[in-house]
């Protein structure tokens, strides 16, 4: 706190002695945008106060009388002010699958959602799998993107030897599938997962895994299917908690042997967890995500809705589920993670799960839904401003750049209030692919505004802002 309130006096007695020297230009803004009347979330405090911005970046934070004047004033009416929320997971298909998202429709429904930051998923077409597809993606998406984002890189059987050249093109993480073939790029083998996490150590970046073991998957789907086994459930049976945990172990253990970052994705199960918390213990470096719908939903969710929760890794148990929000609430998992993953209905509510496409859409509904828990008493909301971006940014060595409202940090802010239940409405959202479990799911939470370096984005659920997203490359 001192550092800011020295910063706020240091502006304020700048101006002062300006005023003192009679200057004429003091009487003009001195910042781009102020946001007043919030509750600001900082560290364990939550301040009565507001938010200054200049050239982009947090120039004040404090009560009103202490921010200095400006062009732009926004009162928020007594609304939580949270570092602007990033979305570590995101799939916005482009390049090569925009039938179902692109950067332009996947940014807007993000800003829509309160979501400042997003970290992007190479299994496109092509993947993004070396610095030449890392680059023409950035040059792709930029001029489309209202929000500021990071680009993994993937890495497979095949490329581990591009992982130098994909850091040097600035990738946020270097993310593997450890369950299936992507776009013809199988998944690394032991061998190759060890040096790929040793080559990520050397260069400094994150790995990211989405830890499934694919033999355990591959022969309880045989099998499943020889039955005539089909519906939603089959996809949860032949993916049992141990395929999971067992991968979230091997992972850790290569990490703990290389010295890398490691990141694991979409984490489901309370077995999962206690390794993440075991790894936690030793002073590993390793972080971890749940998203919205493990939390929400159990394998009984899955046999009564069918098809559209199908989703890989799939719905557990209730124990699970509760054991998602236990580890969010004490720091064993680290953040939220939406694994936004647009699918349309015609590839998903099939009639078969072995033909069903895996994934829905979310990073326009995670806040609300995430605030609506807060007004429940499920989280704190200063819990909530780590988990939905304090904790991201700092896994991926973005902060205080991101997730801080120090002076200094960029100019993102979400800005976020509880009141009437309302349902979300899939067919309202503004992703391409409309298919969500959420639809018709009541929360009290709401965002307001979402600002981005200083520029309104959206404001009650209209975007104010044209694209300006920049690419977030990793310090
Ligand atoms: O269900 C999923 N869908 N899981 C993944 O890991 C990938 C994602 C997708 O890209 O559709
Ligand atoms: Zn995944
Ligand atoms: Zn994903």
């Amino acid at each position: 706190m001192s550092a800011h309130r020295l910063k706020t006096k240091a502006l304020c007695r700048r101006w002062h002695r300006c005023s003192e020297l009679g200057e004429e230009t003091i009487s003009g803004p001195t910042s781009d945008i102020v946001v007043t009347n919030g509750r600001l979330v900082i560290g364990p405090q939550v301040i009565q106060g507001g938010v200054a911005i200049k050239d982009g970046v947090i120039a004040a934070i404090g009560r009103e009388s202490s921010l200095p004047d400006s062009k732009e004033v926004i009162d928020v009416a007594g609304a939580y002010i949270l570092p602007g929320v990033i979305d570590p997971h995101v799939h916005f298909r482009e390049p090569g699958l925009t039938n179902r998202e692109d950067f332009a429709s996947g940014s807007t429904a993000a800003t829509i959602g309160g979501v400042t930051t997003v970290f992007e998923m190479p299994n496109t077409v092509p993947p993004t799998a070396g610095a030449d597809a890392v680059m023409a993606k950035r040059e792709l998406v930029k001029p489309k993107s209202l929000v500021d984002f990071g680009l993994f890189g993937m890495v497979g059987q095949t490329n581990v030897d591009r992982i130098e050249e994909m850091a040097e093109a600035g990738v946020i993480g270097f993310k593997f599938y450890l369950h299936q073939t992507i776009e013809g790029m199988p998944p690394c083998d032991d061998g190759a997962l060890f040096e790929a996490f040793q080559r990520i150590a050397a260069v400094g970046g994150v790995a990211a895994v989405h830890a499934e073991n694919p033999e355990i998957i591959g022969r309880c789907s045989a099998h499943l299917r020889a039955h005539g086994h089909s519906d939603v459930t089959a996809n949860i049976a032949a993916r049992p908690t141990v395929s999971e945990s067992e991968m979230v172990a091997r992972c850790i253990a290569y990490a703990r042997a290389a010295g890398n970052r490691l990141h694991i994705c979409h984490v489901t199960s309370a077995e999962s967890v206690d390794e993440i918390a075991s790894a936690k213990r030793r002073h590993l470096p390793v972080t971890a995500e749940t998203g919205p719908q493990w939390l929400w939903f159990t394998e009984v969710d899955a046999a009564e809705k069918g098809m559209v929760l199908m989703f890989s890794p799939p719905f557990r148990s209730e124990g699970d589920r509760k054991a998602l929000w236990d580890a969010l609430q004490d720091g064993r998992l680290d953040m939220v993670a939406t694994d936004h993953a647009p699918r349309h209905r015609e590839e998903k509510l099939v009639a078969s799960v072995w033909d069903a496409k895996s994934g829905f859409i979310g990073v326009e509904t995670n806040v609300p839904l995430m605030m609506g828990a807060v007004d429940q008493g499920r989280l704190s909301i200063q819990t909530y401003a780590r988990i939905s971006s304090e904790n991201a940014a700092r896994a991926f060595g973005l902060w205080p750049r991101k997730g801080s409202l120090l002076p200094g940090s960029d100019g993102d802010l979400t800005i976020v209030g509880v009141g009437a239940a309302h349902a979300i409405e899939a067919e309202r959202l503004h992703s391409k692919a409309k298919v969500t479990p959420f639809d018709g799911v009541s929360t009290t939470g709401s965002v307001k505004y979402t600002i981005l370096g200083g520029q309104v984005m959206m404001r009650d659920q209209n975007v104010t802002g044209s694209p300006r997203g920049r690419d977030v490359v990793r310090a």
